[in-house]
């Protein structure tokens, strides 16, 4: 959706909190109009988010491109909140990138997009450094719906926690955390009946969803500042260890780590989560059926790394 030429960014309602005062203007869109809802300096009321959760479709709130930084600077100081639990703040910090990724997906302008969402790996990376239990929170929160939009930041949460078991630096971790954001980039240049399908690809339709990892490559190697490893991830995320991925077929360590490791948590995103037309699989029966059915596809250290996050996680949050 192309918004009034990119003067005003989506939020969710839901990072707004009740009776704290906003210092920024919220706008709804009604019928294609931007319509002033909560002036800067008010306070939206329990009722009123009661109320207004119900139409918070994701898309309908709204906050002016000037406004920006200090919707990020709300953000940030709810994240230093020592009233908030950890949880909400997971929630809020989960919902406030969400909005950022749809335009990832859909701002007509995809180097700015890229750029607007590279900041959302930091914020991830200092609430995880910040907050014991914040990744097993934020696990607990992903995987309810399959968009394009939320399987790109539940890849990168787990990719995350995946880097951070592996004892990653924490310049690797936040490069890993914004190459998972970015691997399926290349969808934009996906038809979107395609992408939407409900059901099995013909051979055609397939043969163009194999190539977005090309797409993807062409997108980041025209922005300015992508790393080598950022487009290696995208370009080689659906490898297999084994040799038999797409679209080089390289074997084991061929593959870039950034790319092995956005490989398993990519399917186990995709395995674990509700879509039209499946229902998902437990955490367990994901991780096993990556190691038993699917054996050879992923590197098997990595692997192994990804069980000890999500049942280490299980412990943490029973
Ligand atoms: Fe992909
Ligand atoms: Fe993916």
């Amino acid at each position: 959706m192309e918004i009034d030429e990119g003067k005003f960014f989506r939020i969710r309602l839901s990072t707004i909190r009740a009776d704290k005062v906003t210092d920024f203007k919220i706008y709804l869109l009604i019928d294609g109009h931007f319509v002033l809802y909560l002036r800067a300096g008010d306070k939206l009321s329990d009722a009123k988010i009661g109320l207004l959760h119900g139409r918070d479709s994701g898309n309908s709130f709204f906050v002016r491109v000037e406004d920006r930084e200090t919707y990020r600077q709300w953000v940030r100081s709810e994240m230093n909140s020592e009233t908030i639990n950890s949880l909400d703040k997971a929630k809020i910090l989960r919902e406030s990138a969400l909005a950022i990724m749809e335009d990832l997906f859909e701002n007509p302008d995809v180097n700015k997009a890229l750029d607007d969402s590279r900041p959302i790996i930091n914020d991830f990376v200092t609430f995880m450094g910040r907050e014991p239990e914040g990744m097993s929170y934020l696990i607990s929160l992903s995987g309810h719906d399959f968009y394009t939009y939320n399987h790109s930041l539940d890849v990168s949460i787990y990719a995350l926690g995946l880097g951070a078991a592996l004892s990653f630096s924490p310049a690797n971790l936040e490069e890993l955390g914004v190459a998972s954001l970015f691997h399926d980039i290349g969808k934009r240049s996906v038809n979107l009946d395609i992408l939407c399908k409900k059901g099995p690809l013909s051979d055609d339709e397939w043969t163009q969803m194999k190539q977005h990892p090309q797409f993807g490559l062409i997108i980041l190697d025209q922005h300015p500042n992508m790393s080598d490893a950022i487009k290696a991830a995208c370009y080689e995320h659906h490898e297999s260890f084994a040799g038999n991925g797409y679209p080089q077929q390289l074997v084991g360590n061929e593959i870039h780590p950034y790319g092995r490791i956005v490989a398993i948590t990519d399917t186990y995103d995709a395995m674990t989560t509700q879509r039209s037309y499946n229902s998902p699989m437990s955490p367990f029966d994901a991780v096993t059926m990556m190691k038993e059915k699917l054996a050879g596809r992923y590197d098997p250290d990595m692997l192994k790394a990804l069980y000890s996050v999500l049942f280490k996680m299980k412990k943490d949050t029973a």
